[in-house]
C-alpha cells in the first residue's frame, strides 16, 4: 500500500498478506495457494484495525449485494475493478412448517442462495476471486468443477468480455452443462472423477500456456475462498446484526463451512454482531455417497480418508475434500456435528423444503434438509435453538432427481365432467 495518510481510503483492501493454515507462514498477496514450507493451503490475512473501521451504518448504504462488505473482502474496493454479476443478498426466508415437520420449536430460516445469478451461492467466490485475479493481471479465467463453478466461471468471463475455460467430470447433470456451455467459452468434459479434473487443472496451471490463466480454486484458491464469507455476513445482517446459534451447511471441498464460521468471528471480533449467549455450533451436511469429512468426524480422527464419490449429490462429489479438516476443526470447537444422506434421503428432502417453504433445492440442499432432520432426529442438533439452514443451490439444474417421484396429480378432459368425474369438484 503507498497510501501515506492514516485513514485508508474505502479504494484498500483491508487483506496484509496470505498466511499458511498449517504452519503460519506469511507470504504477500499473490496467486498461489500453498505453503512453500509445508504445502499447507494458504488463506488471506487482514489488517484487524481496517477490518474494525468497518461499520453497520457503511454496509447498510453500500449496495444490495455482497459489495456492501468490500470493507471485509480482499479485492473489489473500487467498483470499476469488480469482475462480477453483482451476487448476494439472497432471501432468508423464515421457515415454521419445515421446522414443525423436522422437530424444531426454536425459529427455523432457509438462506435461499439459488437467487443468485447462476443460482448457486458460487457466484460469490467467483466474483471475488475473479476481481482479485484481474488485479493480479490474469487475462482468462477457468475452473475444476463440480457443477455450478463452472456455470459462475463462464457466465462472469461472458459479462466481462474474458475468455474462459471450465473443467468438469464427463457426467455431469445436463441442467450443469447447459447452462455453462451457453455462455461460450471452452468446456472441457474430462474422462473421469472431480478429483481427476482437480489434479489435472493443478497441473495445467503449472504450465507456460497457462501462466495467463486464473483457476478460481487453484490457483487463486485464497481469494476465492473468502467470498463464502459474505453467507455469513448476510446471515447475520439479516437477522439484525446477530448470529443464529446453530447453522447447518452442506460440503463439497469444506470451505463454505469454514468461511462461514470465519465470518461469525470476524463479525464479533470487530463488534459488528453480537453472538448468543452459548455461542455458535457449525453443523456439516455430506451425502452417504460421499461422505469422506463426516466419517472422519464421527470417528474422532483428523485423518480424511479420501473416497470416490456416487450418488445423486454431484455438486458434493469431492472425494479429497481440500479443507476437510479446516471443517472438522470448526464443527469441533463449536460444539456441532456433521451428517450425511443417502440419495432417497436427499430426495425427500429436496421435496420437504419445496412443500413447506416454496423454494426448490437442487441436491445439495436436500442433502442439508435432509441432514438437519437427522441431526435434530438424533439429539446432536438443539431443537429450542435458532437455526439456519443454507440452500446453496437451484432445483431446475437437478431435475432429474425428483422427476421420476413428482407430476401432474390429476389429468382430466377440459370440461366440467372431466373435473367432477375428477373429484376436483367435490
Ligand atoms: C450447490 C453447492 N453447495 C455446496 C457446495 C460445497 O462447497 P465447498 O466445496 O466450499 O464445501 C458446492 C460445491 O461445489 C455446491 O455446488
Ligand atoms: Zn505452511
Amino acid at each position: 500500500m503507498t497510501s501515506a495518510v492514516s485513514t485508508p481510503s474505502a479504494t484498500e483492501s483491508p487483506a496484509r498478506g496470505l498466511v499458511c493454515r498449517a504452519c503460519g507462514a506469511e507470504y504477500p498477496l499473490i496467486a498461489q495457494h500453498a505453503c512453500y514450507e509445508c504445502f499447507g493451503p494458504l488463506e488471506v490475512a487482514y489488517d484487524q484495525a481496517a477490518l474494525a473501521r468497518v461499520t453497520r451504518e457503511q454496509i447498510e448504504a453500500g449496495p444490495h449485494n455482497i459489495w456492501r462488505y468490500a470493507g471485509l473482502l480482499p479485492a473489489g474496493q473500487d467498483p470499476a475493478t469488480r469482475v462480477t454479476l453483482d451476487p448476494g443478498l439472497t432471501p432468508l426466508v423464515s421457515a415454521p412448517a419445515l421446522a414443525a415437520a423436522v422437530g424444531l420449536r426454536a425459529p427455523l430460516f432457509v438462506k435461499d442462495d439459488s437467487a443468485n445469478p447462476t443460482h448457486s451461492f458460487k457466484d460469490r467466490v467467483v466474483s471475488v476471486a475473479l476481481t482479485a485475479a484481474r488485479g493480479l493481471g490474469f487475462t482468462r479465467f477457468a475452473c475444476a468443477s463440480t457443477g455450478n463453478l463452472a456455470n459462475s466461471v463462464a457466465a462472469h468471463a461472458a459479462r466481462a468480455g474474458a475468455p474462459s475455460i471450465v473443467f468438469i467430470p464427463y457426467d455431469l447433470e445436463q441442467g450443469k452443462v447447459v447452462t455453462t456451455a451457453v455462455y461460450g467459452g471452452d468446456l472441457v468434459a474430462i474422462e473421469g472423477s472431480y478429483d481427476d479434473v482437480n489434479r489435472l487443472c493443478g497441473e495445467l496451471v503449472e504450465t507456460d500456456e497457462f501462466e495467463d490463466t486464473a483457476f478460481v480454486n487453484v490457483n487463486v484458491r485464497p481469494f476465492y475462498a473468502e467470498g463464502s464469507k459474505t453467507l455469513g455476513y448476510e446471515v447475520a445482517e439479516q437477522l439484525g446484526w446477530r448470529i443464529p446459534a446453530q447453522v447447518v451447511i452442506p460440503m463439497a471441498s469444506g470451505e463454505l463451512l469454514t468461511k462461514v464460521d470465519k465470518a461469525f468471528q470476524e463479525l464479533v471480533e470487530i463488534g459488528l454482531a453480537t453472538a448468543p449467549a452459548g455461542g455458535w455450533s457449525v453443523f456439516g451436511a455430506q451425502s452417504a455417497g460421499c461422505n469422506p469429512i463426516a466419517v472422519a468426524l464421527q470417528k474422532g480422527t483428523d485423518e480424511i480418508v479420501p473416497v470416490k464419490p456416487t450418488g445423486i449429490a454431484k455438486s458434493l462429489n469431492i472425494g479429497d475434500p481440500a479443507a476437510g479438516v479446516y471443517a472438522i476443526e470448526s464443527v469441533r470447537r463449536t460444539g456441532g456435528w456433521m451428517d450425511y444422506a443417502d440419495d432417497d434421503e436427499i430426495r425427500e428432502g429436496i421435496r420437504l423444503l419445496a412443500e413447506t417453504t416454496g423454494v426448490f433445492a437442487e441436491t445439495a440442499g436436500g442433502t442439508t434438509v435432509a441432514v438437519l432432520k437427522k441431526l435434530v432426529a438424533a439429539g446432536k442438533l438443539d431443537p429450542e435453538k435458532e437455526t439456519v439452514v443454507f440452500n446453496t443451490g437451484e432445483g431446475l439444474k437437478t431435475l432429474d432427481a425428483v422427476s421420476a417421484l413428482v407430476g401432474p396429480t390429476h389429468r382430466i378432459k377440459p370440461s366440467l365432467r372431466g373435473a367432477r368425474e375428477a373429484g376436483l369438484l367435490g
